[in-house]
């Protein structure tokens, strides 16, 4: 079975060979990107290459990069613990900048590239390196001022695929990230029913109020979800069985409980592991919060499953075995290991007692502002915080309805004035 340190290496020669930088993933915190919390996409760091700000020759020797970067997106969080969302994951990626030299599959030079090689290789790299199947591709349709994207439907029949779909702005269109930045239409390559690689062809700017202007030299920036080719490349039902996870998957087969659990706890353990080694702690702020969030989460449910803080302690050191080559920045146990442990013992105690107080109160046959008053009534006299209760609520099958969230929101907000006037004095 091909392990995913050897497809990692695979991936990047790949593109070396093909007059590509290799680049190493930028930090979680995303350097040059202030739109954004944290780091979603390969594309982030060489933003200012996409817009000229930068010159990709003189920084990296060459118009084209690959890297395999280092994501966490917030926008899936809720459904992590099915078969296949994830929160922390790793993306391959290869980007074209500048103006395009020659646009041509065998051109291995180090020019600026656009549709053409872009999609050859992508094709190339899946069905000749890796010996994968593409199912099919979908292109842009064609939606407001951007026409439908006939290039890539052309290279896609000449390569040989036949079914290929096309699609809107909502699924076939990337970026920007965050609230301005380059954007454009996307192919994107399916493998067994999965959306496995993104092909962004980078040929506008968004502004702030969502106009798009041409950009003066169209870029390419692509992204493969590595968790999702792992997970084919190795046959396995889900991503949470692919190699990635096998360290954390040994240690969680000792428990028993829901699988949904388990991949909770494996997902948030890995997510927190690679934030802190970028430097974040958790508060109550932005990217903090986002943090403390997940490590909330993954407490309430290590003590479902009655996982001790010493088990969590070898999680920890298997994660940081398992990527630790890869990225070194994980060499930092003892540190990465406090963080986790001073907020978890923290919440610890509050989340004994508001757990006794959910159990408690909670009867499932409340209306809709009972449920409500009773959810912001953990929060202020528990500190069970709301992700929890309804983390919790959801588990019970009991629907926390729109109507609920606002009388949540009336309170939470009027309780926030109230404690600021006090605060004011
Ligand atoms: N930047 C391409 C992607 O995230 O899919």
């Amino acid at each position: 079975m091909i392990k995913s340190e050897e497809i990692r290496e695979l991936f990047l020669n790949f593109f070396k060979k093909r007059g590509h930088t290799i680049v190493n993933s930028s930090s979680l915190i995303p350097v040059d990107d202030p739109s954004v919390l944290l780091t979603t996409a390969g594309m982030q760091q060489f933003k200012k290459y996409y817009t000229r700000e930068k010159d990709p020759l003189k920084d990296f020797g060459s118009q084209r990069t690959a890297s395999i970067q280092k994501c966490f997106r917030t926008t899936d969080i809720d459904e992590v613990g099915d078969e296949r969302h994830l929160t922390f994951f790793e993306m391959l990626g290869n980007f074209s900048f500048g103006p395009i030299i020659n646009d041509d599959p065998l051109d291995f030079g180090n020019g600026g590239y656009f549709k053409k090689a872009a999609i050859y290789w992508a094709h190339e790299f899946l069905t000749k390196e890796l010996g994968l199947k593409i199912d099919y591709t979908t292109i842009f349709g064609g939606e407001k001022n951007v026409p439908l994207d006939e290039d890539s439907l052309k290279i896609w029949q000449e390569i040989g695929i036949n079914k290929i779909e096309k699609r809107g702005r909502e699924d076939n269109f990337w970026g920007p990230t965050g609230d301005e930045g380059p954007c454009g239409p996307t192919t994107e390559i399916y493998l067994e029913g999965i959306e496995v690689w993104n092909l962004v062809f980078n040929e506008y700017y968004q502004d702030k109020n969502g106009n798009l202007k041409k950009l003066e030299f169209p870029g390419v920036d692509t992204g493969m979800g590595f968790e999702r080719l792992m997970k084919i490349l190795q046959k396995t039902e889900t991503i949470f069985e692919t190699d990635l996870f096998e360290p954390l998957r040994e240690i969680l087969d000792n428990f028993s409980g829901e699988i949904r659990r388990k991949r909770i706890i494996m997902d948030h353990l890995r997510g927190s592991v690679f934030l802190i080694a970028d430097g974040l702690f958790p508060s109550n702020l932005e990217r903090g919060y986002i943090l403390r969030r997940i490590l909330r989460r993954l407490l309430l449910h290590l003590r479902f499953l009655e996982i001790n803080f010493d088990v969590l302690e070898k999680m920890i050191k298997a994660i940081i075995e398992k990527y630790k080559a890869f990225y070194p920045e994980l060499n930092n146990f003892e540190k990465i290991k406090k963080v986790i442990f001073d907020e978890l013992q923290v919440f610890n105690e509050t989340l004994n007692k508001g757990l006794r107080e959910f159990n408690k109160i909670i009867k499932g046959n409340e209306s809709e502002e009972a449920l409500g008053e009773k959810v912001f009534y953990l929060y202020t006299s528990y500190g069970l915080p709301v992700e929890i209760s309804k983390e919790l609520l959801r588990e019970q099958e009991i629907n926390f309805s729109q109507k609920a969230e606002e009388v949540f929101k009336q309170l939470f907000e009027k309780h926030r004035l109230i404690s600021k006037k006090e605060e004011n004095g």
